[in-house]
C-alpha cells in the first residue's frame, strides 16, 4: 500500500466561519464538498481542536467562503495559523461582511460564499463531519477557485532554509512548510504553525 495515493485526491480551500453567542471565529479548511443537489447539501470535516469546530457544533450554522487563486498567503496565515481561542480574528479585519444569517463571510481572495445549517453530525474521532443544508449563497468574484495543489505551488512561499547542515534529513510540514529537525517525528506531533498532524509531514534531505 502506498500512502501517497491519498495526496492524489484533489481539494478546494475555504474559510469556514461561525459564531455562538458573542464568540466568533473562522478557520481554513480543505475538507468541504457538495453531497446532494436536491436540496443543495454540503459536508465539512473539522478538527475538534479548532475553536471554529466548537462554534459550528454549538450554533449549527456556518458560512463557507470559497478561496480563489487570488488569495494571499496572509489570508491563510490569518485564518489557518492562529486560533480564535487566543485571537479575535475579526477585530480590525476589514475584508469581511455579514450575510443574512448574521455570520461573517470573507471577501479577500474569495469568489463566492455559502450559508448553511447543520442537519447531521458524525463523530469521526479527531474530526466531526457536519452535513448541512445550504440556505443562501452569493458570487463575489470571477477568479477561479483555488485547489490545494494551487496553494502548494503558487500561494505558499518556499519553505525557510532549515538550520540543519546540508545533507541532513528533516521533516517538513506539507501544509505550511514548518521544519522539524530530528531523525524520527513523534507520532502525535502537531505542527506548531498550522496545527496539522504528523501524517502531513514528509521526510526530506536538505
Ligand atoms: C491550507 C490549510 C488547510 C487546512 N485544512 C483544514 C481542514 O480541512 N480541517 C481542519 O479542521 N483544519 C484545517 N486547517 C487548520 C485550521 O485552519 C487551523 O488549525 C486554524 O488555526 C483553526 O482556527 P480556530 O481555532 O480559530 O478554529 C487548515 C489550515 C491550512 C493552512
Amino acid at each position: 500500500m502506498n500512502q501517497k495515493a491519498m495526496y492524489k485526491l484533489s481539494y478546494g480551500l475555504f474559510v469556514l466561519t461561525s459564531a455562538a453567542g458573542s464568540r466568533e471565529s473562522g478557520c481554513i479548511i480543505n475538507t468541504a464538498g457538495q453531497v446532494t443537489s436536491e436540496p443543495n447539501r454540503i459536508s465539512i470535516a473539522v478538527n475538534k481542536a479548532n475553536f471554529t469546530h466548537d462554534l459550528v457544533k454549538e450554533s449549527g450554522r456556518f458560512n463557507l467562503s470559497i478561496l480563489s487563486e487570488s488569495a494571499s498567503f496572509d489570508t491563510f496565515k490569518h485564518f489557518g495559523f492562529q486560533s480564535g481561542r487566543e485571537t479575535d480574528k475579526f477585530a480590525g479585519y476589514g475584508a469581511c461582511r455579514r450575510s443574512a444569517n448574521g455570520l461573517y463571510y470573507v471577501m479577500d481572495g474569495t469568489n463566492a460564499f455559502l450559508s448553511a445549517s447543520v442537519e447531521q453530525t458524525v463523530d469521526l474521532g479527531t474530526h466531526t463531519l457536519f452535513i448541512a443544508g445550504v440556505d443562501d449563497m452569493e458570487l463575489l468574484a470571477d477568479a477561479p477557485s483555488a485547489t490545494y495543489a494551487y496553494y502548494q505551488s503558487h500561494i505558499k512561499p518556499a519553505p525557510p532554509k532549515p538550520s540543519a547542515p546540508a545533507g541532513k534529513t528533516v521533516w517538513r510540514c506539507r501544509v505550511c512548510g514548518y521544519i522539524y529537525e530530528g531523525e524520527e517525528l513523534p507520532e502525535d506531533f502537531i505542527c506548531p504553525l498550522c496545527k496539522h498532524p504528523a501524517s502531513d509531514f514528509e521526510k526530506v534531505t536538505v
